[in-house]
């Protein structure tokens, strides 16, 4: 696990475009891509590049259940904004929230997944050390599910709403068996409210309790991480 400790995270956003950039010149074809608000500096730098995405595939993480892609709180929304109305890649694929079978939607976004196997993947971290939505208990060697959200995730998410109720429950969510296989992965974690998930996931024990905890077994994984998210790393 290779750790950079960034000023801000507009730093960090434009070192994780750079890797980004990187791969594609080494023919990297499909990113794996999360939402919230850590990746958005990424974002903007990948926006205002010149880079041509438009060969390009990319694979979201997650997606809440029950909501249509236009709702403004959608994480396909929030894709479609902050990056690919801007952007356009060739694919683009999220989890469909309003899927009727839940399971038919899992088996359909794993086979994704199979087609377009992942050659970047990036992440950003929960405060309780999810990744995707991957809580505190999931095991290690699963793929896309229907997934409970946590009461800390529930409340950390409420920013993005009018009240805390009207968070959804539930996720579509790539498994941490299917994010161990992208070929290398970048996550950023930014502010103290991260910093105990970021010790965790670097220096504490391999374990399900912190999920993040995981990538400590994979090769070829870059943590971009602010000051205040650095700040409890002995
Ligand atoms: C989002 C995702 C989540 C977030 C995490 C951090 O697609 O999978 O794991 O990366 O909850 O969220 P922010 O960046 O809003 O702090």
């Amino acid at each position: 696990m290779k750790v950079i400790v960034a000023n801000n995270n507009d730093v960090a956003g434009k070192k994780a475009f750079e890797l980004i950039k990187e791969e594609m010149d080494n023919g990297a074809k499909v990113l794996g891509l999360a939402t919230g608000s850590t990746p958005v500096s990424m974002y903007k730098y990948m926006v205002n590049s010149d880079v041509d995405f438009s060969g390009m595939t990319s694979v979201n993480l997650d997606e809440y259940v029950g909501c249509a892609p236009d709702d403004e709180q959608s994480y396909r929304h929030f894709m479609q904004v902050n990056l690919f109305d801007k952007k356009p890649f060739a694919k683009t694929f999220v989890p469909d929230g309003l899927a009727k079978d839940p399971e038919e939607e899992t088996k359909r976004y794993n086979k994704v997944i199979a087609d377009n196997p992942i050659d970047l993947q990036v992440l950003g971290l929960g405060r309780n050390g999810h990744i995707g939505f991957n809580e505190p208990g999931s095991p290690f060697d699963v793929e896309t599910r229907k997934v409970p959200l946590t009461e800390s995730t529930i409340e950390a998410n409420a920013r993005f709403f009018d009240n805390e109720e009207d968070v959804p429950k539930f996720a579509y969510s790539m498994g941490i068996g299917s994010i161990l296989k992208s070929k290398k992965i970048i996550l950023m974690a930014f502010g103290t409210e991260k910093a105990d998930a970021v010790k965790g996931m670097i220096e504490g024990p391999v374990t399900n309790e912190c999920p993040a905890s995981v990538l400590q077994q994979k090769d070829d994984v870059t943590v971009i991480v602010d000051t205040d998210a650095a700040s409890k790393l002995a």
